[in-house]
């Protein structure tokens, strides 16, 4: 078998691993998930979230990858045949699919972004930035079935992201990805700090800061915001989708996984927060412009970034410079994490389907674009947010559940900790063992009892004001195919399968003559 390929360096390392987790979920999906839920409401549950859930797991994650060294279905096959347990490798399918299956919408944003940095220069998108977003570049439909025709532009520019994917991706280990981590990840703290202090300084900064610091504790009880952190912190810390088990699996021998996990998520954290910061003093700058409050001045959800930032910087002097600041550093940022979304499926097909990296890639990109059209419609936005809020709410939460099931209550995670302890400095204890084995998999079991039975809640009261039929479509059809299809390769890749496969055919086709 070819030799697994390896990072360069323990910084390398790292740097892919930041930057798979800082992405767009830090700085254009947090503001507004914090912006939504109550602003300082928000960063209670969320902090609870990372320190209980997100780090933990990223422990967990590394540790897994790194003992077993391996792809996603032989990690779970093995690890489930350790004490001869039914087969769990369908996990192993089920992450790296969800992980593409994120990918083909991420793309479809980032080719948004994409068109905003050649706008930015010149504040293409005019006096009326939310009517030019919906209206003009989008064109969206009235709703999610409502597909319209394909806007070419974002079809193109989808089309070059999957090509840099493939470029970036090819290259391999080292000289890709671990490179485009080297480059993009320096580049996007400086640019991100730049635009921070910028923003803090401008004139009504200071109400911004305090929405989004000012707790609410009345909210506390609202388990919606649960919901909605702890979706947040698997998606922003690339959790339950196998990039981080991947990524570890790529290890030498000799590396400090708990150093390496912590030092992934606090920058994950503080990446989040300083987007947070110069999002939220922006909007403050605004609505001191306006003289009016934050609510009445900022359009929420998804479109934030694309409508609110666009309308401040139709109103600050040197926007020609940050504008296209801001949206390259949303390139980056987007550009580092999606690359990872690819590496669990492409190296699970290196083993087990003994192709090369490239012809692999080359399969998995051709595949995702076309899949991405899916998101090119004029309804793109609307299956869009319905694609998101499943991915990170069900599908990453029961690919995180069903790891933390199988090696924590089958298992026993005890040989994960020796793992981690014997190459760490810092050495996980009792605190890491209660989070992984009961806090993290009880949270995730209430999260999920709760997202299946909101599904059946009257209309209006679900996700998004979206009907059942339409959630039902673009979110649980999507999360029970990718489930199905795990299960079936898990199938059609067990030996019994292979074997009966074989026979048939044998049976069907032709014998040589000299058999007969
Ligand atoms: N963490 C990335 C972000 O914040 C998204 C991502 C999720 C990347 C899962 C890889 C795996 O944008």
């Amino acid at each position: 078998m070819a030799k697994k390929e390896q990072w360069g360096s323990r910084i390398g390392f790292l740097l892919s691993a930041v930057g798979s987790a800082v992405g767009l979920g830090n700085i254009w999906r947090f503001p507004y998930q914090a912006y939504e839920n109550g602003g300082g409401a928000f960063l209670i549950p969320y902090f609870i979230a990372a320190l209980t859930a997100g780090i933990p797991l990223i422990i967990f994650e590394f540790a897994i990858g790194h003992r077993m060294r391996s792809s996603l279905p032989t990690i779970f096959q093995r690890l489930s045949k350790r004490r001869g347990y039914r087969n769990w490798e369908w996990i192993g399918w089920f992450q790296p699919l969800l992980a593409i299956f994120i990918a083909t919408f991420y793309a479809v944003i980032l080719s948004w972004v994409f068109y905003y940095i050649g706008l930015s220069f010149t504040n293409g998108w005019g006096s009326n930035c939310e009517t030019f977003f919906f209206d003009e570049f989008l064109q969206t439909s009235s709703s999610p079935f409502a597909f319209g025709q394909i806007n070419p532009v974002i079809l193109i520019l989808t089309a070059l992201i999957w090509f840099l994917i493939w470029i970036i991706v090819f290259r391999g280990i080292r000289k890709g990805i671990e490179l485009a981590g080297k480059i993009f990840m320096p580049v996007l703290a400086v640019l991100m700090l730049i635009l921070m202090f910028h923003q803090i300084f401008q004139p009504g900064a200071a109400i911004g800061l305090d929405a989004l610091f000012k707790p609410d504790f009345r909210r506390l009880t609202d388990i919606n915001l649960w919901i909605r952190a702890y979706g947040q912190v698997f998606f922003s810390m690339s959790l339950g989708v196998g990039t981080m088990i991947t990524y570890a699996s790529y290890l030498p021998k000799e590396s400090d996984i708990v150093n390496n996990a912590f030092l992934t998520g606090l920058l994950d954290c503080a990446f989040s927060l300083i987007s947070g910061i110069m999002i939220f003093a922006t909007l403050g700058s605004m609505a001191l412009m306006q003289n009016a409050s934050i609510q009445d001045v900022v359009q929420g959800g998804p479109s934030l970034t694309f409508v609110t930032i666009p309308q401040v910087l139709n109103r600050m002097p040197a926007s020609h410079i940050f504008g296209p600041l801001f949206f390259v550093s949303l390139a980056i940022a987007g550009l580092s994490s999606i690359i990872s979304l690819i590496e669990p499926l492409l190296s699970a097909m290196i083993e087990r389907l003994k192709i090369s990296r490239k012809q692999g890639v080359t399969v998995i990109c051709l595949a995702g674009f076309v899949f991405s059209t899916l998101f090119t419609f004029r309804s793109g936005i609307l299956t869009l947010d319905i694609a998101d809020f499943f991915s990170s709410n069900f599908g990453m939460l029961t690919g995180g559940l069903s790891e933390l099931i199988l090696v924590c209550w089958i298992l026993k995670p005890d040989f994960l900790a020796d793992h981690a302890n014997l190459t760490s400095d810092f050495k996980v204890g009792t605190f890491w063992k209660l989070c992984v084995s009961f806090l993290t998999p009880v949270i995730l079991f209430i999260i999920l009892a709760m997202n299946i039975s909101q599904a059946f809640a009257p209309a209006g009261e679900n996700y998004g004001g979206y009907s059942f039929t339409e959630l039902f479509v673009f979110g649980w059809l999507m999360m029970g195919i990718l489930i199905i299809l795990s299960l079936i390769i898990q199938n059609l890749s067990s030996r019994r399968t292979q074997e009966m496969i074989r026979h048939i055919w044998e049976e069907i086709t032709p014998r040589d003559k000299g058999e007969i």
